[in-house]
């Protein structure tokens, strides 16, 4: 099976290239699905699903939209439903004793993360049994994917150091507070339905951080602008062991404008693509035109996926398997290696807590779980060598 992930800032294109890319995996015969994260769907409208007579919220399930074809459109409020009662009613009963009316409070009880971690439950459900070859996520701007990818992590960590604390103490206060306190403590079910929701995500981790099954791909264009949130995405997204193995540059200036009203577009283009280049090296670039129209509709889709994949380029094809970080062990060195390209040593930040390695690069931080033969070690020394920082690791000095 493979999962492509498509992410990069709002408006690039990240919806019509999955668009594209799932209709032409399902034409050369491997069955496939579109899954939009982005809470501000427009898969459906991309596949101009409500024209053809369906009914647009019909893919909250998935929605055969072509042979072979289905589309997903993860509904927020459906999965609170399905999955998320007890936390969301629980939530919600705290915010209402804080004053807040019934709807607003359902309204607050949707948290950040909850959206993302349903489609991360729905992967991993299909990916069990086996019902696709080909998961496509159509992501949610950069900012937003970067949550859903860093959510097993999030969670892992949750459950690891968090909920086992939280879950003894309200079990031993909660005779006691649930007289004196205003707030109900959570129920039993609050925590039950936590480990339940756990263990729907469980082994997805391991499936996004190989190569073999998953790949993210950048979607951006030739300017300043989307140009550095594409590498900040790249960072984050290596740090959490995903490998990125294409970068799609959309809406390059075709050769038969000539328009001088376009000159200085072309001009910059030209540059930036140079940038995009050099920055990404070995990841290769693809570039699709700008069209005359939007891309509405499974012909204009079939067309769009024409240019993005030429003479009939598999996108499903594994181009890339080096991992983005690495363990090493040489000399009596133990080394922790991460391919970071474009990162100044003076941004990156880094510590050990526990068993994990805190590797924070401006704002983003990511905690690594190191392997039990490293976990006694101390981080002593770290260099950026060809791309890739280095971090030593020796016994700790008792
Ligand atoms: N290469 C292109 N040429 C012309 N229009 C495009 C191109 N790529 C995307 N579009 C149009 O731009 C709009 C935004 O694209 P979309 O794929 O929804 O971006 P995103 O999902 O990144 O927000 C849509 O109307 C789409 O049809
Ligand atoms: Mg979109």
């Amino acid at each position: 099976m493979r999962i492509l992930l498509f992410s990069g800032k709002g408006g690039v294109g990240k919806t019509s290239v999955a668009a594209a890319t799932g209709l032409r995996l399902s034409e050369m015969g491997m069955r496939t699905l579109v899954m939009s994260v982005d809470p501000a769907h427009s898969l459906a409208d991309s596949f101009d699903v409500s024209s053809s007579g369906l009914f647009h919220s019909r893919t909250f399930d998935p929605l055969r939209v072509a042979p072979n074809l289905d589309i997903h459109e993860v509904n927020i409020q459906k999965e609170i439903k399905r999955h998320w009662q007890e936390i969301s009613s629980y939530i919600t009963s705290v915010l209402r004793t804080s004053g807040m009316s019934g709807v607003e409070a359902d309204e607050v009880a949707i948290f950040p993360g909850m959206e993302e971690l349903s489609a991360m439950m729905y992967v991993n459900q299909f990916r069990r049994e086996e019902r696709y070859d080909a998961i496509i996520l159509d992501c949610a701007p950069t900012a937003e994917s970067l949550r859903f990818i860093s959510m097993p992590a999030t969670l892992d960590w949750y459950m690891k150091h968090v909920f086992p604390v939280q879950r003894g103490l309200f079990k031993a206060v909660r005779p006691i507070a649930n007289r004196l306190s205003p707030v109900e403590l959570p129920t039993d079910s609050y925590f039950a339905n936590i480990r339940d929701l756990y263990a729907k995500i469980d082994g997805i981790d391991t499936i996004l951080e190989n190569p073999q099954t998953t790949s993210v791909r950048l979607v951006t264009n030739a300017e300043k602008m989307v140009v550095r949130e594409t590498q900040r995405a790249f960072v984050y997204v290596s740090l959490h062991g995903l490998t990125v193995d294409e970068i799609v540059v959309n809406r390059v200036l075709p050769e038969a404008v000539q328009d001088n009203f376009f000159a200085e577009w072309r001009a910059s283009q030209l540059h930036f693509l140079g940038e995009l280049e050099t920055y990404f090296n070995p990841v290769p670039l693809r570039r699709v035109p700008l069209l005359q129209h939007e891309i509405l509709g499974l012909d204009r889709i079939r067309a769009f996926a024409n240019l993005l994949y030429p003479d009939g380029a598999n996108p499903a094809a594994v181009t890339r398997t080096e991992r983005p970080y690495e363990f090493a062990k040489g000399n009596g060195v133990y080394e922790v290696r991460l391919r970071l390209p474009f990162t100044e040593k003076a941004e990156v930040g880094l510590f050990k807590k526990g068993d994990e390695m805190v590797v924070e690069i401006g704002t983003l931080r990511r905690h690594i779980g190191l392997p039990t033969s490293m976990a006694a070690l101390e981080p002593v020394r770290a260099r950026l060598e060809n791309r890739m920082l280095v971090v030593e690791m020796k016994e700790a000095a008792q």
